[in-house]
Order: structure tokens, then sequence, then C-alpha cells
């Protein structure tokens, strides 16, 4: 069995891609699984929250995978992951915007070399997530290409909902051109603002539009502050925290039904 892959995708930053990506990769370690993440944003957030160990900025990392120039095999840049049973493909330094930007100019072929990279290492993973930068670059489109399905992360507001016609544009034409099998395995609401009036509007128009997964996620301060401290929500002490740690269970069994 080779691992499911999901990519954790929108173009608007700070809608809650990595986030959710740290908080999905708990649920799967709390579910047995061996999970990979690959931090694809050339920020590195997700590297800096999920690494065991912090990662020298001169260390080989995922632009090294991706680059036409060095390339070095996925297995020979993973470092272990704040949980035993994760691995992280990680980001540092600047590497990653230079290869965006080579990927640009780059030739035929280099919409799939992640999903090349990937190949080899596969079968060691139940579980791949790829945490996309906020742009709809040739990084999204290689995880796109590499991926069984997309985990769309949006938030219940105007600017995040007009965001998603392109999004979906995007992933219509990656599976014309590339991956004809991609399936969009959810939309997840984020930062969901439960007792406002407009959060609630929103999230009408939102449930009108496309199949969300419910229940959206709370804007809650501890899903913040477990991913800052590299704490799992039901490692972190609180009922809340706990509950919490369900609901990403639960959104997990839902994507993975999705992409089986
Ligand atoms: N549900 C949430 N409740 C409260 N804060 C959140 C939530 N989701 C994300 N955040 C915070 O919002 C900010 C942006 O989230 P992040 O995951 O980095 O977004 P993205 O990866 O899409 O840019 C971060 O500071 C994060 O801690
Ligand atoms: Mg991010």
């Amino acid at each position: 069995m080779s691992a499911h892959v999901l990519a954790v995708c929108n173009q608007k930053g700070g809608v809650g891609k990595t986030t959710t990506t740290y908080h999905l990769a708990r649920a799967g370690i709390r579910a047995g699984r061996w999970v990979l993440v690959v931090d694809l944003d050339p920020q590195g957030t997700l590297t800096t929250i999920t690494a065991r160990e912090e990662v020298p900025e001169d260390s080989v990392s995922i632009a090294d995978v991706l680059s036409a120039r060095a390339k070095e095999p996925l297995a020979g840049v993973l470092v272990p992951g704040v949980w035993d049973g994760l691995d992280v493909a990680p980001t540092v330094g600047e590497n990653l915007g230079v290869v965006r930007d080579e990927l640009v100019v780059a030739g035929a072929g280099r919409e799939a070399r992640l999903r090349e990279a990937l190949a080899p290492v596969a079968e060691r993973y139940d579980l791949i997530l790829i945490d996309c930068p906020p742009s709809l670059d040739q990084l999204t489109i290689n995880a796109l290409v590499a991926a069984d399905g997309v985990l769309i992360v949006t938030q219940s507001k105007q600017a995040s909902i007009n965001g998603l016609v392109k999004l979906h544009e995007t992933i219509e034409a990656v599976r014309r051109n590339y991956r004809p099998g991609l399936t969009i395995a959810g939309v997840l609401v984020n930062q969901h603002e439960q007792h406002t009036v407009s959060g609630q509007s929103w999230l009408e128009e939102l449930r009108g539009a496309m199949a969300i997964i419910e229940p959206p996620v709370p804007k809650a301060v501890v899903l913040s502050d477990a991913a800052e401290a590299s704490v799992g929500l039901d490692e972190y002490g609180s009922r809340g925290a706990n509950r919490l740690a369900e609901t990403f269970d639960n959104y997990l069994t839902h994507l993975e039904e999705a992409v089986r």
C-alpha cells in the first residue's frame, strides 16, 4: 500500500494551511499512521514547528530535491519530526524561493518533479501531507500533480470565497493536463467565528456553493498556541484542546475516505 497524498492548498496566506497540516499530521500519528509532511512554502513555517531539531540553514532541503541542478533524492533530505512516526521534508533558508523562480522557466516535466521525488519513498508512509505556499505558482502545481486529493483551507470571509474560484480553475487545469485522478478531498473552513453574524452568513454562503467538511474549525487560540509550541492538541492538557484533537481525528477520517 502506498501513501495517501494530500495537498493542503489556498493561494491566500494566513488562512490556516500550515496550522491545519500540523494538526492533521498529529491526528495521523494518533491513528498509528506513518506520516511525512512536505514543507513547500519558502517561508518554512511548517519545518520550524514539525522538525524535532532545528534544521540548519545550510542543510539540504526540499529545494535541493526540486532543483534541476543539484538533484538530491528526497530520502536524503528527510529529518525526524517532533513525534515518532513523523518525518519532515524541510524547507530552510532562501533556496526554495530560488527554485520556485527557476521552475517558472524550466522545461517540460517541471510540474511532476515532486511527484517523481515522492515515488521512491511513498511506500514507507501511510499519509503524506504537502503544505503549499500562498500562491498558485509552480510549487503549488507540483503539489497538486503529486497529490491524490486536495484539501482546500479557507475562511468564511468574502475575500477567501472569491479566491476559491481561481483555485478551482487551477485544480481543473491540473486534472485536465497532468493528473486526471486528482480529487478535491474536502474544503475546510478555518478560523470560523460562530458568534458573529458575518461569520455565520459567509458560512451559509459557502455551504450553498460547495460541500464543506463539517464542523468548521473554530477560531481558537489553542490551535495556534499548540502548533507554535510543537505540541499536539491531545498533549496540550485542556478539555477544549482534547475536543479539538478529536475534531481533527474526524477530519482525517473524512479525508482518508475521500482519497481511498
Ligand atoms: N483556527 C485558528 N484559530 C486561531 N488561530 C489560527 C487558526 N488557524 C490558524 N491560526 C493562526 O493564523 C495564522 C495563520 O495561519 P497559518 O496556518 O500560518 O496560515 P497559512 O499557512 O495559510 O499562511 C497563524 O498565526 C496561526 O497560528
Ligand atoms: Mg503556511
